[in-house]
């Protein structure tokens, strides 16, 4: 089966294609790289032992996508398309709306021209804005606190529409809790461009040297610390969840909605000690005030995705922060240019 993989050298695409190729299916590779490397598909082949079709493009140009859609015999499309930096999407909205609301409805407008009715969307627990209680189940009432997060939430009400107008199709929203660490062959990895905004990238380029100390936002938070806590997954194990759900899911008419998260809660101290323990050195942090718009704790109950995919994380917090080490060490400045 060809699947088409939107965003596919980005830092979740690139772990999935690896999963896709072990688990006997074929991707096909669109990206415009405005957020990721060309040097990132010589390392695929590397790891799958064999080339991987790739074409630069963005999924805003419905007549290339047509083109693709149909030139390459695809199957189902997996959208990992989008931009994903919350701050940037405070001060750049517009951006954010067209790439990530205008690019999956132009994709999903070529689709149905191409007559391919099988798609999963990158969906993020920010969906669920500041949560009433923990775990979360995908029955909790949405809403969004910056734009990145409406994108998100507009995309799932978009599709959600379309697929109660076009029956025969099978959308699966997947909302990711907060995927961390890399293939464990340190050929891959997360390579934030600036000054990484999500936590675990920036303890990795602390404990590498590129940076001085973590800031910690906050540490007067109901929570067993008083710093915030998440749900950590690693980067195979959510790669794992779209396999699961192309084969459960993908071939059964309708709308599916799963968390990919692991259902245990990490406080930012936790993910310190953990990152400290798998590089062997001390990682200076200090504490600062809370950033705007976090909450205090967020974390899955993925009980549904175990039920209905037959899929759940297998990996645990040292694998996590040892993985995230080896590419990172390995790595120190992430990808090479070309
Ligand atoms: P990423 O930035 O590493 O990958 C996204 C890829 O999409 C990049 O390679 C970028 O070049 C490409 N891209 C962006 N706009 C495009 C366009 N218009 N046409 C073609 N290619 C385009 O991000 P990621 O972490 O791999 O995230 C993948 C998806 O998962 C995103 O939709 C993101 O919003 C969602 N998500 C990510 C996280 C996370 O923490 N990483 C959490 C929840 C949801
Ligand atoms: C953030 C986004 C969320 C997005 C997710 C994945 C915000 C408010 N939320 O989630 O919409 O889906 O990334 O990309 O940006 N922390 C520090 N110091 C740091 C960085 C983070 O203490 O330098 C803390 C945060 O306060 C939080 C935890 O670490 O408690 C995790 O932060 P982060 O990795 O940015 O993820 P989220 O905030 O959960």
């Amino acid at each position: 089966m060809k699947i088409l993989v939107t965003g596919g050298t980005g830092y979740i695409g690139s772990h999935t294609c690896i999963q896709l190729i072990q688990a006997g299916y074929t991707p096909v590779i669109v990206d415009n790289l405005c957020n990721s490397k060309i040097s990132v598909l010589p390392r695929i082949k590397r790891i799958a032992g064999h080339e991987i079709t790739f074409i630069q493009a963005d999924v805003r140009n419905k007549e290339a996508m047509v083109d693709i859609l149909q030139g390459h015999d695809i199957d189902a499309v997996i959208h990992f398309a989008g931009l994903k930096a919350v701050g940037e999407s405070v001060e750049h909205p517009l951006e954010y709306f067209d790439d990530n609301i205008h690019g999956t409805l132009t994709l999903i407008d070529a689709m149905r021209e191409a007559m391919i009715k099988r798609l999963i969307f990158s969906s993020s627990a920010t969906v669920y804005g500041d949560p009433a209680s923990v775990p979360i189940t995908e029955d909790f009432p949405t809403s969004a606190t910056n734009p990145y997060g409406r994108s998100k939430l507009i995309v799932e009400e978009c599709l959600t529409d379309f697929q109660k107008a076009n029956p025969d199709w099978s959308i699966t929203l997947l909302r990711y809790f907060n995927p961390v660490g890399s293939h464990p062959s340190g050929l891959l990895g997360e390579d934030p461009q600036g000054i990484p905004n999500n936590l675990m990238p920036f303890v990795a380029q602390v404990a590498v040297g590129r940076r001085e100390f973590v800031s910690i936002f906050g540490n007067d938070y109901p929570t067993q610390d008083g710093t915030g806590v998440r749900d950590y997954i690693h980067v195979m194990d959510l790669a794992d969840g779209h396999i699961a759900a192309l084969q459960h899911v993908g071939p059964k008419a309708g709308l599916h909605v799963y968390n990919l998260g692991t259902g245990n809660g990490y406080s930012v101290l936790d993910m310190i000690h953990a990152f400290e323990k798998a590089c062997g050195k001390t990682i200076p942090h200090q504490f600062a005030s809370r950033r705007s718009g976090d909450i205090a704790e967020c974390w899955a109950d993925p009980s549904k995705a175990k039920q209905d995919l037959k899929w759940s994380a297998k990996r645990n917090l040292e694998e996590m922060t040892a993985d995230a080490w080896r590419w990172q060490s390995t790595n120190p400045q992430g990808y090479p240019e070309d």
